[in-house]
């Protein structure tokens, strides 16, 4: 390996050659694999907004791993496969359930203080495993992960961090000074979000770690920045995306008209949690799934639920554990518990309001079990990658895992190919020649609304062809108005991100409708069998 160390440059993201990799997303995906590297390599670090802004620091339930004597990996494989309706590929489902011992024995290297049993690590229960066999820290899991990662990423002088930035678009062979057609990526042009101005980020590798998609959906448990930036710059770069339509919805968000994005963790129904009708008083999942009850995996739980309000005409279902002692309740949920309380509802003494809402987008970049996408140059991993893991619905808390694995795969991969990758060329400034300042904010801000609203009502939890062919019509008289837009104005955060929801959507969208079958979380009116053959919906640029 050469010594990176030799060109070291004077400032952060100044000069091309001062990072020797680029990663877009500071959460797990991104901080696993800056920490891989950084033992040779210096890295850049970008993320949009804070760097504890994306998904990770919001989860709650943990991380899957196969931890206790009486389980074993093929328990594991089983169970993601059966949540994933078979669509997952076996051999990327061996790949990382082998290595989530490895991960959780990094993480408390690093000083996660996983909730503990006598000697070893407490494990809950979740949807879907046939086991207990989650790691976690009481009911905030990814907070404790990501302060963790952070405070190491920290530590450590070859890595830099910059929030506040926010990645518009791949800096490809075609934007060298020597235009050259071919698909190489050379870093990322970044918008400078105290500065206004658009920065280049120049490297011989990058690694995308952007998040998922779920802000395209009205209803959400993910939070603000979840504008499947990362998804739709890749593909306007040339990567193939697939199972787009795969978009996780959670059973169980709180039902609250201030609160809008509250996830009540799996855990509780993992724990004796009950899903009760309002109305009738009854547990219903027994008419959905009389074996796994409300253990069900999140696809039939979050239907059932969804059938419930049609057919009852409810505004949410109750979820139940008062019937555990209170001190079990408080011990296990204390952040659930608090937040609760201060908005008036005693989880210990009664139900929660509950209603699902987006929650993960099983689709995304295709990548390979080292990470590497289409593009030469460009690495993937996590929430916005489709690695074969999923298949067709998340198993509960193997998310967390993925990042931790394939960000992993991408720096060792990186490091392996270090002394092959070309020095980054010359790149062309970013070209504001023909844009002005926005007059017009309001056109943002309303085609986010209706976006989120169209895609809940028509590409949501049960679909249909002909409301999926209404989504496609808005999008296509969307897409219009948004490229004008964004030739025309000066490039603003909001409108990046109103560029990348469209496209994400238009996506989902095409997806969805190349699938004629019902299949994990696509479910269709118009073709509710599910096939023989289990097949990916890949869409190439
Ligand atoms: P994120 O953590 O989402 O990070 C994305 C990063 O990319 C952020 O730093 C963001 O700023 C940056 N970024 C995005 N766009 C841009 C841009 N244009 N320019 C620059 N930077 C950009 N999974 C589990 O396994 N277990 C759980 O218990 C669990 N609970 C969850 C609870 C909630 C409420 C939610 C929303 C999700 C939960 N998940 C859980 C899913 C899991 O948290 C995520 O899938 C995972 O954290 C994604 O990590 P990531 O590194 O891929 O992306
Ligand atoms: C939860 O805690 O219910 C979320 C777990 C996950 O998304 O994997």
């Amino acid at each position: 390996m050469d010594n990176p160390s030799e060109n070291r440059g004077t400032l952060p993201g100044e000069k091309p050659g001062d990072f020797d990799v680029i990663i877009i997303g500071s959460g797990a995906a991104g901080l696993t694999a800056a920490l891989e590297l950084a033992t040779d390599l210096r890295v850049l670090v970008l993320a949009k907004g804070s760097l504890t802004g994306g998904s990770t620091a919001w989860a709650q339930g943990g991380i899957a791993a196969v931890l206790d004597a009486g389980d074993t990996f093929e328990n594991h494989v089983r169970d993601t496969m059966v949540a994933g309706a078979g669509l997952n590929d076996r051999e990327t489902v061996e790949f990382v359930i082998e290595r989530a011992p490895a991960s959780i024995d990094r993480l408390c290297e690093l000083g996660v203080p996983f909730n503990r049993d006598a000697n070893s690590l407490h494990l809950t229960r979740e949807g879907g495993h046939s086991h207990r066999r989650i790691v976690h820290v009481d009911d905030a899991t990814g907070w404790a992960v990501q302060s963790a990662l952070l405070k190491a990423a920290e530590a450590n002088p070859n890595i830099t961090m910059l929030g506040g930035r926010t990645a518009i678009d791949f800096i490809t062979d075609r934007h060298r000074e020597r235009y050259s057609a071919a698909g190489r990526v050379w870093g990322v042009y970044a918008l400078n979000e105290e500065t206004g101005r658009v920065e280049r980020h120049v490297a011989r590798a990058t690694i995308l770690a952007a998040g998922g998609a779920g802000r395209v959906y009205q209803f959400s448990t993910a939070p603000r920045g979840a504008t499947g930036d990362g998804i739709a710059m890749a593909w306007r770069a040339g990567a193939r995306v697939s199972n787009m339509e795969m978009m996780q919805f959670h059973p169980t968000c709180l039902y609250n008209l201030e609160v809008k994005n509250f996830l009540i963790t799996e855990a509780v129904r993992g724990e004796g949690g009950h899903l009760i009708n309002p109305r009738t008083g009854k547990r219903f999942m027994t008419f959905y799934d009389p074996e796994r009850m409300e253990l069900a995996p999140r696809d039939v739980v979050a239907r059932a639920i969804d059938s419930e309000i049609k057919r009852f005409g409810l505004d949410y279902v109750h979820l139940d554990i008062s019937h555990q002692p209170a001190d079990f309740v408080r011990g296990h949920f204390p952040t659930i518990y608090e937040k609760l309380l201060g908005l008036g509802i005693d989880m210990t003494k009664g139900p929660i309001p509950v209603v699902p809402a987006q929650h993960y987008t099983c689709g995304g970049v295709v990548v390979d079990l080292f990470a590497r996408t289409d593009l030469p140059g460009l690495w993937a991993a996590g929430e916005c990658t489709e690695s074969g893991l999923h298949g067709a619905n998340r198993l509960a808390s193997n998310s967390l895992l993925e990042c931790f694995v394939f960000g992993e795969a991408a720096a060792s991969d990186i490091l392996t190919m270090w002394d092959e990758l070309d020095d980054p060329p010359a790149i062309l400034p970013w070209d504001e020649s023909r844009v002005t300042d926005s007059d017009e904010e309001v056109v943002i801000k309303q085609n986010w609304t209706e976006i989120r609203r169209f895609m809940w009502n028509y590409v949501g939890i049960v679909r249909t062809t002909k409301r999926l062919e209404r989504a496609k019509h808005r999008i296509e008289l969307l897409s219009q108005e948004v490229d004008d837009y964004y030739g025309a104005f000066r490039v603003t955060t909001d409108l990046i991100e109103l560029r990348n929801l469209l496209q994400s959507a238009e996506l989902i969208v095409k997806s969805a409708l190349a699938r004629h079958e019902s299949r994990g979380l696509h479910y269709t009116m118009d073709y509710p069998e599910m096939d023989a053959a289990a097949k990916d919906t890949v869409l190439v640029p």
